[in-house]
């Protein structure tokens, strides 16, 4: 589908060092403030910024990304200066959160307030904030003068972008500049916890675990079910974000989770059965599960290695770029290995998998 604002603008790409650094925010920051669209790293994924008290620069994200209207957008702030201005009722708890986590990879659901445009806040009475630990998009933010709306800068229904040339692929032509600062250091999207209910529910597992959370502000409830890397599966009615669907590649993505050794047994079984069928396969897997292969049996496949199981960062910071690696090969079908540890930033991780997934095997 072609938006309005589809493949029309011309989108510039800022490469930014500390030499041109200075320059490069200056005119950022002016596109922003004559309500355009600007796309910029941060730690969690790269964002697609606009003002998020304008409706009309607002509007362009949702026209750029195809993202259906309603889907709340959350707002970026690089100080506390206006929380005032944007939020009403806040609680001692939130506060709380703020002091132990930002700026970093958490994003705070409060009542807001009337000069958040309802298309921002998807008609909710409620806001997210969120500010990021990453120069860029904090300089912006308050060279621009004001809260940045930015969901993460992919096309709807594309995994969020890791990379500069992610945002590059989904989005030229749609938005007015992209600056490519890196990859970002986490890679997975912030968490989300609603603190306009009590006890506050987390909305989105991200790299702040419900572990962590519960350390600041005592017991937290996942929207998402039991496990700490939720269902990936339909959300409550309430639960506004999560009720769009989320990275699905044009692959088939079959997750198989579980211990490692009977995820590798099973993976192995399914690529042979998959084989005889003619499909075209490729694999997502950790180091560990990949080798459990034969190298000759791997190399006729087109594989992505995610890095070590033992500490999901490096999965995390990989999985995006993961699927959109494999996702451009025209394959019929994606093996992905659910072998993570399933807490912390690996719930993250697995809750993505879950989500990219459209088959599940338990082993
Ligand atoms: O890490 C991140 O959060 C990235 C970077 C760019 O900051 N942004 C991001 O934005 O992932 P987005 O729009 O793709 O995801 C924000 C999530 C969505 O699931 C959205 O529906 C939810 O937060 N959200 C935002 N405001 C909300 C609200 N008032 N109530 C419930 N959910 C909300
Ligand atoms: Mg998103």
């Amino acid at each position: 589908m072609q938006t309005e604002n589809g493949n029309k603008t011309k989108t510039r790409l800022f490469r930014v060092s500390e030499e041109n650094f200075d320059a490069v925010l200056d005119e950022a920051a002016a596109i922003i403030r004559r309500g355009g669209t600007v796309a910029f790293p941060t730690e969690t994924v790269y964002g697609l910024g606009a003002d998020g008290l304008n409706p009309d620069a607002v509007r362009k994200i949702f026209e750029a990304k195809e993202r259906p209207p309603g889907n709340p957008l959350s707002l970026l702030v690089h100080s506390r200066e206006d929380l005032g201005k944007i939020a009403k009722n806040i609680p001692e708890k939130a506060f709380r959160l703020m002091d132990a986590f930002w700026p970093g990879p958490l994003t705070i659901v409060l009542e807001k307030n009337d000069i958040v445009p309802e298309i921002t806040s998807g008609n909710l009475p409620s806001i997210g904030l969120r500010m990021p630990d990453h120069m860029i998009p904090l300089e912006l933010i308050k060279r621009a003068g004001t809260p940045l709306a930015a969901p993460s800068a992919n096309l709807s229904g594309k995994p969020s972008p890791s990379l500069a040339s992610h945002v590059l692929a989904d989005l030229t032509g749609r938005i007015d500049a992209v600056i490519d600062g890196g990859g970002a250091a986490i890679g997975l999207e912030s968490t989300v916890v609603d603190m306009t209910v009590e006890p506050p529910v987390v909305l989105r597992p991200g790299a702040v675990g419900i572990g962590e959370l519960e350390r600041v502000i005592g017991k937290v409830r996942p929207a998402y079910g039991e496990s700490e890397a939720g269902a990936g599966e339909a959300m409550p009615e309430k639960k506004a974000g999560q009720k769009y669907s989320h990275y699905a590649p044009d692959a088939q993505v079959v997750l198989v989770e579980g211990g490692i050794k009977k995820v590798s047994e099973k993976i192995d079984t399914l690529l042979e059965n998959y084989r005889r069928e003619g499909k075209k396969v490729g694999l997502l897997l950790s180091d560990e599960t990949a080798g459990f292969f034969a190298s000759e049996r791997l190399s006729a496949h087109e594989c992505f290695l995610l890095g070590s199981r033992e500490g999901p960062e490096e999965a995390a910071r990989r999985l995006f770029e993961g699927l959109r690696v494999l996702d451009a090969k025209g394959l019929d079908v994606i093996l992905a290995d659910g072998s993570f540890n399933p807490s912390g930033l690996g719930a993250a991780l697995l809750n993505r998998l879950r989500e990219a997934a459209s088959v599940r095997h338990a082993v």
